[in-house]
């Protein structure tokens, strides 16, 4: 494993895009304390203050997941983020399809993920994690945001706590190298916000009341509507209202 940090980047993931990344060591770790332009999911922007939270990119090269089961990556990531928090004492955690970490109605960390396909399967994959720590204020405009710190009261040391995050990576990581997808469903599955919970949803520019039912193995959301239609949703096709 190696561990590469920079002082100010305008992204991590933007810094790892540029890298020749077939010559970049499995599991490498470019953290930043500063990032100008973070990138967050459908082009919004990742804020974090500086010298404060995790932000990070992990390299990967999961050569051994087929390009329809790329969405086992985004839960093995997941999953890694959730048994960090819980080993800190951290309850009422959940994911928010596809990706997001949850604590109650809160978001604790986003995950950004970019893969490099070659024919049938991964050639490298860019794990982008901005997991907010210590940072106790956020600019108003940041959807629900909440920190480690404001939870527990306490201050992290942040390369203690990403070297704690890297090994909860690893650890997932491991599991589906050893193809143990059931236990990485059945976990993930364990935490998926709103599963069986009728919410109001917005799909195709309607106001839908929905239950989400599962997800496909190509990481599509399931959902049945109140009309008791089955549905099946990719990321950016529905959104949650209440
Ligand atoms: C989201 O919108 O939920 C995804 C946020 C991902 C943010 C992280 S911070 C480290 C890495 N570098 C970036 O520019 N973005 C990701």
């Amino acid at each position: 494993m190696e561990i590469i940090h920079l002082d100010t980047i305008d992204s991590t993931n933007r810094y790892c895009e540029l890298l020749d990344l077939d010559q970049v060591e499995e599991f490498t770790i470019v953290y930043a304390d500063e990032q100008t332009a973070g990138k967050g999911q459908q082009s919004h922007v990742w804020e974090s203050q500086t010298g404060k939270n995790l932000t990070l990119s992990l390299i990967l090269h999961p050569t051994f997941i087929q390009i329809p089961d790329q969405y086992q990556l985004h839960k093995a990531l997941s999953l890694a983020v959730v048994d960090l928090l819980k080993a800190l004492g951290i309850s009422n955690l959940h994911i928010k399809w596809p990706n997001d970490i949850y604590v109650a109605d809160k978001k604790i960390c986003g995950i950004l993920v970019a893969n490099k396909l070659s024919k049938n399967i991964l050639q490298s994959s860019i794990c982008g994690i901005g997991l907010n720590v210590n940072q106790t204020e956020f600019p108003a405009w940041v959807p629900n945001p909440i920190s480690i710190s404001q939870i527990t009261h306490q201050e992290y040391d942040l390369p203690l706590l990403l070297s704690q995050l890297a090994q909860c990576l690893m650890s997932r990581y491991q599991m589906l190298k050893r193809g143990e997808l059931q236990h990485i469903d059945r976990d993930y599955m364990d935490c998926l916000m709103n599963l069986g919970v009728e919410k109001k949803y917005l799909y195709q520019s309607e106001t839908i009341l929905a239950t989400i039912t599962g997800i496909n193995r190509y990481g599509h959301l399931l959902l049945k509507t109140s009309k008791q239609e089955e549905i099946s949703c990719q990321m950016g096709e529905i959104s949650l209202i209440s």
